[in-house]
């Protein structure tokens, strides 16, 4: 029989801390209105002192390693997709290995910002259905408001952090993985990009002065190529597999912008219901936002034996991509 990737277990994690909007009409120029009305957001969490974004990553991983069932022993290989690593290196998934006691596994991040889940799914399952690995342990994790600019208003209020993990099994129960796509234009690098602390711009006395450790973003720029590039990939991804959009049970995009979901719901002429939405109470938690949605919609009994399930990212690089889910 061919060796094929299932997700067999989801978990995630968020930090206690929960910050509404009239929070943040303390920090900038801002109000509740025009951020829910914008963006959809309502809350989001934000790590204390003590929390990392290899220490969600971390919780997030023993959840969805007791929802498969497996002992982190079990575990061939950990991948990370992060834009808010622990640290340039080593990896994040290096630290998160140690934290779970994962010690037959080999362990890397990935940089594929909000679009890092769908790649790590992609690399999981290729690993698997080569035959290199058995059982793969995938996290998206992030802890934004460490590189976002609290006196900016266009981009401060759009954030949050936390993490989602998904164990990927060589032919077991769960959601099978049929396909991922995955694509990238490096000539939109700047649409959603962090000057400073890189080889480019090493931290220096200048770097911090000009605050080139923030993420900056052009927040236009990017809704475009957003609403695009889901419905895009959506289409893509089930026509590759001679499926249409009405065998699609439910899209879970990535959470940056309710206008952003709504509007590529309409590109493919979907119901609301037919679309998983949490932005409200997490905000953009980029690489986290797919696996903790898919996480909740399976609680929630959203996802059920025979679903056909699309989750689709865009993000910084620009990357995007698009993945089939069969349950
Ligand atoms: O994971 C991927 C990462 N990011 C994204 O996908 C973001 C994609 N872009 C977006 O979601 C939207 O473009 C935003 C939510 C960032 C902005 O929404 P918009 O409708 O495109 O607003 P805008 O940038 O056109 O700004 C409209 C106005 C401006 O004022 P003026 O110039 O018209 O006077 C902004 O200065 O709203 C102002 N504004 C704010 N006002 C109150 C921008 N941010 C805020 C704010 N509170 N937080």
């Amino acid at each position: 029989m061919n060796n094929y990737p299932t997700i067999t277990g989801l978990g995630f994690a968020v930090p206690e801390d929960v910050w509404d909007n009239h929070r943040l009409e303390k920090l900038v120029d801002t109000t509740d209105d025009w951020i829910r009305s914008r963006t959809g957001i309502v809350t989001r969490h934000i790590a204390s002192k003590k929390d990392s974004t290899a220490s969600l990553g971390a919780e997030a991983a023993r959840n969805a390693l007791h929802n498969a069932g497996l002992d982190p022993l079990e575990i061939d290989v950990i991948i990370v997709a992060t834009m808010t690593p622990e640290m340039l290196f080593p990896s994040t998934a290096c630290f998160i290995q140690k934290s779970i006691e994962a010690k037959n596994a080999a362990a890397f991040d990935i940089s594929a910002a909000c679009t890092g889940f769908i790649y790590a799914l992609s690399i999981g399952s290729s690993m698997i259905t080569s035959g290199a690995a058995e059982n793969i342990l995938i996290i998206g994790a992030e802890t934004l408001s460490r590189i976002v600019d609290w006196e900016d208003r266009n981009t401060c209020v759009l954030f949050g952090d936390g993490a989602g993990a998904a164990v990927l099994s060589k032919n077991g129960k769960g959601g099978r993985i049929v396909d991922t796509i995955i694509r990238s234009d490096g000539s939109k690098a700047k649409l959603l990009y962090m000057p400073g602390g890189g080889s480019l711009h090493p931290a220096s006395e200048d770097t911090v002065r000009d605050r080139m450790h923030y993420l900056k973003m052009s927040g236009k720029g990017l809704y475009k190529e957003a609403t695009t590039s889901m419905a895009d990939g959506a289409v893509r991804i089930l026509e590759k597999n001679g499926l249409d959009i009405g065998d699609m049970d439910l899209l879970v995009p990535h959470q940056a912008n309710i206008r952003i979901i709504l509007s590529t719901a309409k590109k493919l002429d979907i119901s609301a219901e037919k679309v998983y939405v949490n932005i409200e109470k997490y905000g953009n938690t980029s690489a986290a936002t797919i696996p903790i949605a898919l996480s909740e919609a399976c609680d929630e009994g959203k996802i059920v034996n025979g679903s056909n399930v699309v989750l689709v990212g865009f993000g910084s690089g620009m990357t995007w991509g698009a993945s089939l889910l069969r349950y």
